[in-house]
């Protein structure tokens, strides 16, 4: 078949602080019960002050290059996904590549929220198909707890989301037997920008009207936090992850009883069982990690992918079937044999 790429290697990294739901109940007027029932959602991981999002980047990434039994030396490029970047600008990438000191590679930022690990991994794929590249480092990373509305105006959204990161290498391949040897099979990447507002981070922006991006009536109104219409992302995020799966799969002939573990994005445990049904999956096959993490946006599927491995349920010749949604909308799925 020739040239590919594969998943070389994979890490993980979540800050050692653990918020139980019940840690939460006072701070954002919620309860065990609410968050459990219409989640999932048992705890999360939340930063110390002073970490930012390439730092646990870099914790990540330096786990995702040894488990693949490279060389820092050995990366040519960084893809990282995060929507909670350590500054506006430059992005969050750029502050990792110097924490990994490697100056000079080529470094790109992917800016789409819960479906960003999904098309890094798909723009690494080709580049390492192009032959301009060999191994690729591809991070999602974010610390969400520092953006959080923390009162119970933000409940809503706020008992969500956690904080962590996910790597792996996407590296250079020879495919010869595509049912056995590793490698990325496809990958299917959609966006919908109509909804955009269904779920964002309205400030600090330039959209806003006047000569400041900005404002006291910005922290007023609370625009400097996310804001989402819960359900109809929910009812979008069920159609268009199993519409993208079923797409992947049927292109590369693959049934879903191929498939040996499922690795979607975790926003609600409800939104992956409402998948698992609506396609007939064999939901053992569907490996869940909201209740330990919430969702942690981009980082959700490496992490995913690092624990599925480390719980025994992710082998190498494994076939992989992964897919996402998000804020955008944005929505995509990939397959790939471990
Ligand atoms: O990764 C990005 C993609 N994000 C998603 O996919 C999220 C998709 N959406 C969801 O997962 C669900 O819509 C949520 C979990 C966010 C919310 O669940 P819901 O069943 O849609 O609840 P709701 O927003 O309609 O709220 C129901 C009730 C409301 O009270 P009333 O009006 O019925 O009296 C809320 O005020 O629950 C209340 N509520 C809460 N109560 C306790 C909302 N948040 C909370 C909370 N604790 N944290």
């Amino acid at each position: 078949m020739g040239i590919g790429s594969r998943i070389a290697g994979v890490g993980s990294f979540v800050p050692p602080r653990v918020y139980e739901n019940k840690d939460l109940e006072e701070m954002l007027d919620t309860s065990h019960e609410w968050i459990i029932q219409r989640t999932g959602i048992e705890r999360r991981h939340w930063v110390d002050p002073k970490t930012s999002t390439s730092d646990l980047a870099l914790e990540a990434s330096l786990k995702a290059i040894k488990n693949a039994g490279l060389e820092k030396s050995d990366i040519d490029m960084i893809i990282l996904a995060t929507l909670s970047p350590d500054h506006d600008f430059p992005g969050t990438g750029c502050f990792l590549q110097a924490k990994l000191d490697l100056p000079t590679i080529t470094v790109l930022d992917i800016r789409q929220q819960c479906t960003g690990f999904i098309y890094g991994i798909s723009v690494a794929d080709k580049f390492v198909k192009s032959g301009s590249h060999k191994n690729i480092l591809v991070v999602g990373a974010e610390v969400h707890s520092k953006g959080l509305d923390k009162t119970p105006r933000g409940r809503g959204v706020s008992v969500l989301f956690g904080d962590g990161a996910g790597a792996v290498i996407v590296s250079q391949t020879e495919v010869n037997d595509p049912l056995v040897d590793s490698h990325i099979l496809t990958t299917h990447l959609h966006a919908d920008g109509s909804f955009a507002k269904e779920l964002w981070l309205p400030a600090p922006g330039m959209a806003f009207e006047g000569n400041e991006r900005f404002s006291q009536e910005i922290i007023d109104e609370g625009l400097h936090y996310p804001q989402m219409n819960g359900k109809v992302v929910f009812v979008h995020a069920v159609k268009r992850m199993a519409e993208c799966l079923t797409a992947a799969c049927k292109e590369m002939g693959v049934s879903f009883a191929d498939v040996d573990c499922f690795l979607f994005h975790q926003a609600n445990l409800r939104i992956n069982s409402k998948v698992a049904e609506v396609l007939g999956l064999d939901e053992s096959k569907v490996f869940n990690t909201i209740q330990d993490y919430g969702n942690t946006t981009a980082a959700t599927i490496p992490l995913g992918m690092d624990k599925a491995i480390e719980a025994g349920k992710l082998k190498k010749g494994d076939l992989v079937a992964s897919a996402a949604f998000g804020s955008g909308f944005t929505w995509a799925s990939a397959l790939w044999r471990y």
